[in-house]
């Protein structure tokens, strides 16, 4: 979650054994998904012809299908799902208390450093972890002549827990963890400041260690409302879309006769200014977010929290991208408005990082409200016959993220019997951009009219692409590279007996069968049920 929890994700123990890939295989795997993206039209630089504007993306023509069957993934998963669930979609402005009921004007800051020589800013607590990364990698290094040395007969997690190195430098890095978890917890900047000094961290462009002291500077993009000067006042880009929804409690909960529990759910756009805002659409300045706020009874809270940890973990894991992915991360140290808190990590190109938050965040931000606003923020609950304000668990995941995590791990070179290489885009059947490309064989003899026929029939029901240039070879590659699950071809026999070849993209197998057949069996893959039912 936002303010503290940040500076609490890792557990050494646990980061080692996942940390086998070199750097450099790392930084080529998301230069290959970034390649990729932009290829075939998924993400593209923001105003690329511009040279782009830093941490900021556009969504192609297959980006942003993909990015719409993610949110339908998520919104029917919550909403139809779930009958104690409603959505709302709630405006980006807000009114400026808001934020400062929720703590952000006064807490929502990173800690900022600049080096001297070269002018850069950076922020401090990237520039330690990027220290300690460099330990990690070590660490790393180790292992991997470890294992050569000893083949099959090397044991992991013994030479982990016992290799001198291994263990000396497994040390250095949880002091540093634990002295930068606790300056940075009590707004410690010269604290800060000081383990930047005695790492000797050098700026990465001057090689110096000619550092600025440590200043705190709030995420939050500002703007002015109002046209008349005086009238104008000092608005925000929220920086969380939950805030939306704490404020609609009341409404949602009167007009929709919700009774506890229940849930509000949002998609959409939040807006940080981040000081480092890389990897790629991991982390960007404009982001959207799938929030969902679960109102429970005081003290049911931790039953809530389980249950929706539990919930949402099978959500990603129905997707099929492995279970291996995944892992779960519980915070030792909470925000002061959070009574348990975790972060569902994935493995991304750069390693296990942070999808989705789940927290429990007590009664803070509706009290907080009540407090501002001076409006009682309370639900009479008829069966203990009483008014509270309700307790909230929240689940919150990156949009742009489920898309990387999805990208990403979708993303395979293949290597085939004949020697050559397929890339193919294996992504779960019900989230591809197109479920299925219609084909015809040749330009002559009434194909095409037939494939268009077939398209015309298909297209109500899926997402179809028409594709017709280059040889049946290099249209499979093409389809296999934008992800599509099925390739139907059209050819002369289609023409005799009412019948098409059907090409499955994970297996290259095809069959044929009657056209008549065809939207039954690509409906029994790609059907989003398929995934929703496994919840
Ligand atoms: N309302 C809770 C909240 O905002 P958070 O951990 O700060 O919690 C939730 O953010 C999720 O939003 C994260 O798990 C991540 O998936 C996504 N997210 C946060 N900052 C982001 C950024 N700069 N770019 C892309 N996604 C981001």
């Amino acid at each position: 979650m936002i303010f503290f929890d940040k500076f609490n994700n890792n557990n050494p123990q646990l980061t080692y054994f996942f940390y086998f890939c070199t750097m450099e295989q790392k930084e080529d795997k998301l230069k290959e998904v970034i390649s990729h993206a932009k290829e075939y039209g998924y993400v593209f630089p923001s105003s690329e012809i511009y040279d782009g504007l830093a941490a900021t993306y556009d969504y192609g023509q297959l980006g942003s299908e993909l990015k719409n069957n993610i949110k339908t993934y998520w919104w029917k998963s919550m909403t139809q799902m779930h009958e104690n669930i409603v959505g709302i979609d709630s405006a980006i402005f807000m009114h400026p208390t808001t934020w400062k009921a929720s703590g952000h004007v006064d807490a929502f800051n990173d800690p900022l450093i600049d080096n001297k020589d070269s002018k850069k800013r950076y922020r401090a607590d990237v520039l330690i972890e990027e220290h300690i990364e460099k330990i990690r990698q070590k660490i790393n290094k180790e292992v991997e002549k470890a294992s050569k040395k000893f083949g099959e007969a090397f044991d992991k997690a013994q030479f982990l827990a016992t290799n001198p190195n291994v263990l000396r430098n497994s040390q250095k890095i949880t002091e540093i963890e634990d002295r930068m978890r606790t300056t940075l917890e009590n707004n410690d900047l010269e604290g800060v400041q000081q383990l930047i000094i005695d790492l000797e961290i050098v700026c990465p462009i001057s090689g110096s260690k000619n550092w600025t002291e440590v200043r705190q500077f709030n995420l939050m993009f500002s703007t002015e409302l109002g046209s008349v000067a005086g009238d104008a006042a000092t608005i925000y880009l929220r920086p969380e879309t939950a805030q939306g929804i704490f404020v609609n409690f009341l409404n949602v909960q009167k007009s929709g006769r919700m009774k506890i529990p229940f849930g509000i759910a949002q998609i959409g756009k939040a807006f940080r200014n981040e000081i480092v805002a890389r990897q790629f659409i991991f982390r960007m300045r404009e982001f959207e977010q799938m929030e969902m706020q679960f109102f429970v009874r005081p003290g049911e809270e931790m039953k809530w929290y389980e249950y929706w940890k539990e919930t949402r973990v099978k959500w990603h894991k129905a997707l099929g991208l492995g279970d291996d992915a995944y892992r779960l991360h519980d915070h030792i140290k909470l925000a002061h408005y959070a009574n348990a808190a975790c972060d569902i990590e994935f493995d991304f190109p750069m390693g296990f990082k942070e999808l989705e938050g789940i927290h429990s965040r007590t009664d803070f931000d509706l009290k907080q409200h009540e407090e501002f606003s001076g409006k009682k923020l309370q639900f009479f609950d008829p069966e203990l016959n009483e008014s509270y304000v309700p307790y909230v668990v929240e689940t919150s995941v990156g949009l742009d993220r489920m898309f990387l995590a999805v990208l990403s791990n979708s993303l395979n070179t293949e290597k085939l019997e004949d020697g050559s290489e397929r890339v193919v885009l294996s992504l779960p059947a019900a989230l591809a951009p197109y479920k299925v490309a219609i084909m015809p064989l040749t330009r002559k003899d009434g194909l095409p009219e037939k494939a268009r026929e077939i398209f015309d029939t298909l297209k109500y029901d899926f997402q179809c692409q028409y594709d017709e240039k280059d040889s049946p070879g290099k249209r499979y590659r093409r389809q296999d590279a934008i992800g599509t699950p099925f390739c139907v071809m059209v050819d002369h026999e289609t023409m005799e007996n009412n019948t098409v070849t059907v090409r499955d993209r994970d297996t290259m197998q095809q069959v044929r069968i009657a056209i008549s057949e065809l939207h039954t069996l690509i409906d029994e893959k790609v059907n989003l049920r398929n995934l929703l039912q496994n919840l």
